[in-house]
């Protein structure tokens, strides 16, 4: 197999955006995940672990959605502000329907994407909220001057306005957040961004609107149909961005699959599931090209990842799951189509951090353990704001069961504003190592200044008890040829090449 890289054609930067994260009100994603509170025995800063903030810093976490998904249109802000004592109580009904005490609300989320170094992304409630609400809660948090809300925000001990980077105007519209038909919700697109009011114009925030689930492409083209005239994005934007949820649940929705026990058939089922993004991308793109053919508003995939059946023994509404080296591939080969499709996609948030479905780090009490999804981010990060190179790999040939071929290898490559080149390449076979040629169009003499691979039994995974089955391992099985590399990509494996 060979790789060929053409380092003449440059076909976009890759959104740092891409590499995002979601964090919800959902199971210990934000509680015992994240925050602990100021006086835990676990050690922390205003709250927040300080191992997982330590962690997630070495990832580079570009951007952080929150506080839903689901329970974001649910959330009235207001029972997240002032003293935590008197801060109103609510259920959680979508995920457990455990008693949410508000402890962690704005303040705690702006505190906490200070120590990430992050940007913000809010996810606005119009399932059960009011126009009003939303448009308070922009000026909660942005406004300088003098008015109500800020006045709050002031008495609350914030003096100075926060920033919003991206700001969702509700989440999964067409089921959990109001089970909306198109038209309609993208009427209350309309509306409701209206009030979004830009009080720093140095500092816009992007709007992003609902998208699809999955191959949904109806709801993309009724909603643009209904948006697009009035989609004026020097105008601040009407519409930043259009969202796009997808999972590969490896059995299917309604059966899922554990997240450690699969044979060799769910493997390559898994593979070629984590591979439909490419379509999805593709197919919602060409539907936003007939709207938007220069390529403004960004497709935000803002939930993505491997999803399956919770832990036994674990609340299953919790969402809590394993990690094996089939996350890693599966973040791997999806990560590549991101960076491939960048012209387009310009920001994606993994889904979700920590705790829940297909994780960065798992928590116990005052344990943790960094999932192999996590050892992928961190090979990836090199990617962020690099340019996309053209690629081709010259083999064709498709593995595995007859119902679910994949393709052995995918790659994406891009070159940093220091000339250094990255490559990442899946293998995606279970049990065969691949050789592959890689070679420039005029490059030659290739020297490689950092090489890693996560990579193990495909069933393998980190515990609290054996924390490092899968890591990001130093990798050697490559040598210099007259024409660039010859590389052995282990099976089941994430590669990066720096070169
Ligand atoms: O990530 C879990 C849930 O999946 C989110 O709350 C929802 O948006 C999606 O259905």
């Amino acid at each position: 197999m060979k790789l060929f890289i053409n380092e003449k054609v440059k076909k976009g930067t890759i959104s740092p955006e891409i590499y995002g994260q979601f964090s919800e009100h959902l199971g210990r994603g934000i509680y015992g995940g994240l925050y602990v509170g100021e006086n835990s025995d676990i050690p922390n800063e205003n709250g927040m672990r300080t191992d997982v903030v330590e962690a997630l810093k070495e990832i580079k976490v570009p951007v952080l959605r929150w506080p839903g998904g689901c329970f974001a249109d649910e959330y009235h802000w207001m029972d997240g502000i002032g003293p935590k004592e008197t801060r109103k109580k609510m259920v959680n009904t979508h995920w457990g329907g455990v008693t949410e005490d508000n402890s962690f609300g704005t303040h705690e989320f702006f505190e906490l994407v200070r120590q990430l170094g992050c940007k913000t992304y809010i996810n606005g409630n119009v399932g059960s909220g009011t126009v009003q609400e939303m448009s308070e809660w922009v000026e909660y948090m942005t406004f300088g001057g003098l008015s109500p809300m800020s006045e709050l925000r002031k008495n609350n001990g914030h003096e100075e306005p926060w920033t919003i980077d991206y700001f969702g105007v509700g989440n999964e519209n067409w089921g959990c957040g109001g089970n909306m038909r198109p038209q309609y919700y993208a009427d209350l697109y309309r509306r409701f961004q209206t009030y979004i009011r830009i009080y720093n114009p140095e500092h816009p925030i992007k709007k992003i609107c609902g998208g699809a689930n999955v191959d949904d492409y109806d709801w993309t083209k009724k909603v643009l149909d209904t948006c697009f005239d009035h989609a004026i994005p020097e105008a601040h934007g009407f519409m930043d961005g259009l969202s796009l949820h997808y999972y590969v649940h490896p059995e299917g929705w309604e059966i899922k699959g554990s997240s450690t026990d699969f044979d060799r058939d769910v493997w390559y089922k898994t593979m070629s599931k984590a591979l439909y993004m490419d379509e999805l991308v593709t197919k919602h793109g060409k539907v936003m090209d007939t709207y938007d053919p220069e390529k403004k508003i960004g497709m935000i995939v803002d939930e993505w990842g491997g999803w399956y059946t919770a832990e036994p023994g674990t609340n299953p509404g919790f969402l809590y799951q394993q990690n094996t080296v089939r996350d890693a591939l599966i973040a791997g080969i999806t990560l590549n189509i991101f960076n491939q499709h960048c012209d387009r996609v310009k920001m994606a948030c993994i889904a979700q951090m920590i705790n829940v479905l297909q994780a960065m780090i798992l928590t116990d009490g005052d344990q943790m353990v960094k999932t192999p999804t996590y050892h992928v981010f961190h090979q990836y990060r090199y990617h962020q704001g690099a340019e996309l190179l053209d690629t081709q790999i010259t083999d064709d040939s498709l593995i595995g069961p007859d119902e679910w071929r994949v393709p052995e290898v995918t790659e994406s490559v891009s070159v940093d504003k220091d000339g250094v080149t990255t490559i990442t390449l899946a293998n995606l076979s279970a049990d065969d190592a691949q050789d592959i040629e890689i070679s420039f169009a005029e490059k030659k003499d290739l020297n490689v200044s950092e090489a890693t691979v996560v990579t193990g039994d495909i069933h393998a995974h980190n515990t609290f008890e054996a924390p490092s089955e899968v890591i990001e391992e130093k990798f050697d099985a490559y040598q210099k040829t007259a024409d660039g590399l010859k590389v052995t990509l282990p099976p089941a494996s994430v590669t990066l090449l720096r070169i």
